[in-house]
């Protein structure tokens, strides 16, 4: 128990850290002066896409890239650049997701979504923005990495976040709405809509790191089994927890019809494979001994988080 308390002061004091880090650098980043190259930042658009990355936010993308990268000795600095990347691709996706069009939500992060506070065309604009600029921040010089392996990260993230990963599996969970997946359906649309970010934020830091090709392996398969784990933990939350807990409306997804497999399965089912996805993503980083401490921390965090 006592050895349970310390880990867990440790883990919430590196997460604590991390976050705070990489809020300082994305408020670097998203300046109202211009990078070489860009013209101006109109100050209206600048000013969404600060509202939808500064606010909080459990930065758990970011904090894995860096933690992901430690295990292997990369660069500090580096890796958490490449965190403040995904975290600006996260950002993107949510102020989409929250979108009429889409979820049509107006809570995130316990604030107005970006579409509320601005408008759905700012929005819009403030995500296309996001999204380019995490490739801008990855290829820009101050990002220490060598080019071969930027190349990697790039093709990566791209694969993560396109058509056959985060916006490809938005559109299967729209579609879901209409027609009922079956279980692997579920499996899938969810292993790309929240998987693939994740297992890019665990893959990235091997690749920062230039780490071997199992070592590359194994944390991708870290980082699938954290991200199933991660959107049935978002998908049991909305249905046990409350909207001022999460900063997001809870008691959705029956309503919209979401294929989930909380809904199929039921609570107690998805518990246990909660459980046992957290354990398999434990076991996975044994052979790391000590040094994965943290990373297997964060596994079970995953699985035990309340928002
Ligand atoms: C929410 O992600 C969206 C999903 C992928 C389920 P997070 O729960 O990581 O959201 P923030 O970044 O902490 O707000
Ligand atoms: C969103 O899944 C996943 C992405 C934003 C890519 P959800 O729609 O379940 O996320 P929340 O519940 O709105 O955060
Ligand atoms: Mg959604
Ligand atoms: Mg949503
Ligand atoms: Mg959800």
């Amino acid at each position: 128990m006592d050895t349970e308390i310390t880990e867990l002061t440790s883990f919430e004091s590196r997460l604590r850290a991390s976050a705070a880090e990489t809020q300082d650098l994305l408020m670097a980043l998203l300046s109202p002066d211009a990078a070489s190259d860009e013209i101006v930042r109109p100050a209206n658009l600048l000013a969404a896409m600060r509202h939808g990355t500064l606010n909080g936010g459990k930065r758990l993308r970011p904090f894995l890239v860096i933690e992901s990268a430690a295990l292997f000795s990369a660069e500090h600095e580096a890796a958490l650049r490449i965190g403040a990347a995904l975290e600006c691709l996260h950002c993107y996706s949510l102020i989409h997701d929250d979108l009429p069009a889409m979820d049509d939500d107006d809570l995130r992060r316990g604030q107005p979504t970006v579409h509320k506070a601005f408008d759905e065309a700012t929005a819009i604009l403030a995500g296309d923005s996001l999204l380019t600029y995490a490739f801008d921040i990855i290829a820009a010089p101050e990002t220490e990495i060598a080019a071969e392996r930027k190349v990697q990260l790039t093709l990566l993230l791209a694969r993560a976040a396109g058509i056959g990963g985060m916006a490809g599996g938005q559109a299967l969970d729209l579609a879901a709405e209409k027609s009922a997946p079956d279980e692997r359906g579920i499996r899938t649309l969810q292993s790309m809509k929240t998987g693939a970010l994740l297992r890019f934020a665990c893959e990235a830091g091997p690749i920062i790191a230039g780490a071997s090709d199992s070592d590359r392996r194994r944390m991708r398969i870290f980082g699938e089994k954290i991200g199933l784990a991660f959107q049935l933990a978002d998908d049991l939350l909305d249905v046990t927890s409350d909207t001022a807990t999460l900063g997001k409306a809870a008691g959705k997804d029956a309503g919209r019809g979401k294929g989930t497999l909380v809904g199929m399965h039921g609570i107690e089912w998805a518990e246990n494979r909660l459980d046992l996805l957290t354990e398999e993503a434990v076991g996975l980083l044994s052979p790391y001994g000590g040094k994965a401490a943290i990373l297997q921390q964060a596994a079970r965090f995953i699985a035990d988080r309340t928002n």
